[in-house]
């Protein structure tokens, strides 16, 4: 069937003009990266053209956030999660900093063992939150100094954050953080990063302080790894909100995070994100069956802003 010049014009936005030796269009450089992997790459430009037709008006991003807005590693170096940074600050004691390390070790492997089914998985990531959040209270965290820690700490950004983060602003698009974090540290994060523009909406596991600022609970219903649809759907007034945006950027390093879009009424386009960090060789087939695009070991941020750059 012969394309309209809709198509081809939009095409060639995605493609761009550059062909090869043998006549075929080049695509967009940061899809060359060795560190992308798409099952259906023609679905993709598909999507993407879509997104492009919609533009800024049309589209809302909703991301994870530990593993896939912050780094996994740095130079071989884990880098840490929300939780791991209350993990290793001083706010915590020598005795708990172990116990807080054993269920990390243990539960971790759970949480990406390639084997074994979300539903499988679901209880254990319970039991994690459950036995850390309970560890966390017993420490009597302050959120005055909150701050402090996130600032000592080693959280790093997706290199190209402030590029993605300050063109959404830019064009007023909504961005959804939805994560199974510590909303409070998250927010620090992106605080002190200077991102933490208007536009951006967390949902996350706030803490419950007491009177004088001591911690005393969590705030809701506990977000884990595989529970995101639930947490979308009790967010259905945001999306409410942004209705309009119809055209969705989802990103993720879990396979939980593939719900996190569950509550948006009316999806036109929606394209899927993954970062695949760790075991790669055993989940690469997986995640190709369920993100649109796949980054391995990626920790930039190169290839959604290129797709922004063309949408935007
Ligand atoms: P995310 O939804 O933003 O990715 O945040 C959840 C991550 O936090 C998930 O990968 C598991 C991780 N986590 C820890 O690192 N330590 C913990 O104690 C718990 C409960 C979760
Ligand atoms: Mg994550």
């Amino acid at each position: 069937m012969d394309k309209t010049s809709d198509a081809v014009e939009l095409e060639a936005q995605v493609y761009g003009e550059r062909r090869n030796k043998s006549g075929k269009p080049v695509k967009m450089p940061q899809f060359e990266k060795s560190t992308v992997h798409m099952r259906d790459p023609e679905r993709v430009e598909q999507i993407i053209c879509g997104l492009i037709k919609g533009g800024a008006s049309k589209l809302q991003i909703i991301t994870d956030f530990d593993m896939t807005l912050s780094k996994f590693a740095v130079n071989g170096n884990r880098c840490p999660s929300c939780h791991n940074i209350i993990d290793n600050c001083k706010l915590v004691t020598e005795e708990c900093r172990a116990k807080l390390l054993q269920l990390k070790n243990k539960y971790y492997l759970i949480e990406v063992d390639p084997q074994l089914t979300m539903e499988e998985k679901y209880p254990f990531m319970v039991e994690w939150y459950f036995k850390t959040h309970t560890l966390l209270v017993e420490q009597r965290l302050e959120r005055d100094k909150l701050a402090e820690v996130v600032r000592e700490s080693h959280a790093a950004l997706r290199d190209g954050y402030e590029h993605f983060f300050d063109r959404l602003q830019q064009h007023d698009v909504p961005v959804f953080i939805f994560s199974a974090g510590l909303g409070d540290v998250l927010e620090e994060i992106i605080r002190q990063a200077g991102v933490y523009h208007p536009n951006v909406k967390v949902v996350s596991n706030f803490m419950d302080f007491d009177e004088n600022g001591v911690l005393k609970g969590f705030k809701g219903e506990l977000i884990h790894v595989y529970n995101k649809h639930d947490g979308a759907l009790r967010n259905t007034e945001y999306f409410k909100q942004v209705k309009a945006s119809c055209n969705v950027v989802l990103m993720g390093d879990s396979l939980g995070d593939l719900s996190m879009a569950d509550a948006v009424p009316h999806v036109e386009n929606i394209l899927k994100i993954g970062f695949l960090n760790d075991k790669v060789e055993e989940r690469l087939d997986k995640y190709m069956d369920s993100y649109d695009i796949v980054l391995v070991k990626d920790e930039t941020l190169e290839v959604p802003n290129a797709i922004l750059q063309k949408v935007l």
